[in-house]
C-alpha cells in the first residue's frame, strides 16, 4: 500500500528549512502532502494563497509532493486524505516538548495516525520563519534563509506596510 505523509505546519513563509524536510521526506514516503493550516490564532503575514503559490513553487520539481490547506483537526484532515502520516521536524531540543505533546495528542484523538519526527540539516537548526519575517522587516540578508521569490514577497511586503 501507498504510504502517504502529511507535512503540516504555518509555513508563513515556507524556509530552506521547511524545503529541507519536505525533500528529505519525498525520499522516504510514496506521497507527500504539504498542509497549511486556514485557521489559526496567529495573524499569519501572507495569506493562504500566498502560502501555497511560495510551496507550490518550491515543491515543483518534486513529483510525488502536493500542497493544499486544511481548517479543523490535522487528524481529521490526515483521515479524509486517506493519510496515516504525520511528519513534524525537530530543529532543537527546544522543539522537542511542544512536539511531543501534540503527538500524543493526536495520537490519543486517532490511533490510526503515527508521527514521524525528521531533523532538517544542522545548516537550517536555528532557522525560522519568525525569524526571517523579523530580519526582513529590517532589511537584513536573507540569503540561504528562504527561496529568492519568497525573499522578494518579504521585502515587498515590510515596504508597504
Ligand atoms: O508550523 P506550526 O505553526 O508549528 O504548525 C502547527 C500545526 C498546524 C501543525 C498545528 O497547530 C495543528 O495541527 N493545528 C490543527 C488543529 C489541531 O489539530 N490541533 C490539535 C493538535 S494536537
Amino acid at each position: 500500500m501507498e504510504t502517504r505523509a502529511v507535512y503540516p505546519g504555518s509555513f508563513d513563509p515556507v524556509t530552506n528549512g521547511h524545503i529541507d524536510l519536505i525533500q528529505r521526506s519525498a525520499a522516504l514516503f510514496d506521497k507527500v502532502i504539504v498542509a497549511i493550516l486556514r485557521n489559526t490564532d496567529k495573524t499569519p503575514l501572507f495569506t493562504v494563497e500566498e502560502r501555497v503559490t511560495m510551496l507550490e513553487e518550491a515543491v515543483k520539481d518534486l513529483k510525488n509532493v502536493s500542497v493544499t490547506s486544511f481548517a479543523g483537526l490535522l487528524v481529521d484532515f490526515v483521515e479524509q486524505i486517506g493519510a496515516s502520516l504525520i511528519v513534524r521536524g525537530i530543529r532543537a531540543v527546544s522543539d522537542y516538548e511542544y512536539e511531543l505533546q501534540m503527538a500524543l495528542m493526536n495520537r490519543r484523538l486517532s490511533n490510526k495516525v503515527e508521527t514521524v519526527f525528521m531533523l532538517p540539516a544542522e545548516a537550517y537548526s536555528f532557522l525560522s520563519s519568525k525569524l526571517v519575517k523579523e530580519i526582513a522587516q529590517h532589511g537584513g540578508p536573507m540569503h540561504g534563509f528562504v527561496p529568492a521569490d519568497v525573499e522578494k514577497r518579504l521585502y515587498s511586503k515590510f515596504r508597504k506596510k
